[in-house]
């Protein structure tokens, strides 16, 4: 399967799902995306030879993109810290076909504003005794689509925000190639509202 990813910042989870070694004759990166001119995540695109393109303000439209990633026949996009809301119109063009990670377990810590950094802060401020990422399907609202799958961290014993980002951040790197995985063997179903990973409750009974 052909997949887009989108990006802001250093592109880590970029990094994961192309060096992943299950996803390899599963998926191919066709195109990186993001909303700046220079991130990290474009180095990494360069090295593996993968083509980028800048959307926004300061690159080309999203009614432009989807023509590039139909012309693709891109069957999945992953957003890898993308910090931008996407525009309705495009998520209605790829709907139940664009992924998102967050850095926590949502449905807190979610929302306009909540990323990176702060979201690990507020976690640290909370006392919580578990983090992790989430990865969901994205609607037309930050953070709020039907959940796919989470990874718990312990962080009972962190003593800094910057440990949770860290720990957080390592669980980020296997789940979302894992789901990835299961999207392109057409194992995640959507049924009213809630998703369902074909082949799971076999494995776990
Ligand atoms: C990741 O931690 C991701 O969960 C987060 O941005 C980071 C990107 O890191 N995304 C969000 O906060 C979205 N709300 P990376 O560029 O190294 O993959």
């Amino acid at each position: 399967m052909n997949i887009a990813v989108f990006v802001s910042g250093r592109g880590s989870n970029l990094r994961a799902i192309i060096e992943n070694e299950n996803l390899k004759d599963l998926v191919k990166v066709v195109l990186v995306i993001s909303d700046k001119i220079d991130c990290g995540a474009f180095k990494i695109a360069e090295e593996f030879k993968i083509e980028t393109a800048v959307v926004g303000k300061n690159g080309i439209s999203f009614s432009e993109l989807i023509i590039i990633l139909d012309n693709k026949k891109t069957g999945l996009i992953v957003l890898a810290g993308f910090l931008k809301l996407i525009p309705a119109e495009f998520v209605k063009h790829y709907e139940e076909r664009i992924i998102n990670i967050h850095p926590a377990l949502l449905p807190s810590y979610g929302g306009k504003g909540m990323y990176g950094h702060h979201v690990h802060e507020a976690v640290f401020q909370s006392g919580d005794k578990f983090s992790g990422p989430t990865v969901h399907f994205v609607n037309s609202e930050y953070d709020r689509g039907a959940i796919i799958a989470q990874k718990y961290v312990d962080i009972s014993e962190v003593k800094s925000a910057d440990e949770i980002a860290s720990l957080v951040l390592k669980a980020e790197h296997i789940l979302l190639p894992e789901v990835v995985g299961l999207f392109a063997q057409d194992r995640i179903k959507i049924e009213n509202g809630k998703v369902k990973i074909v082949g799971l409750e076999e494995r776990q009974s």
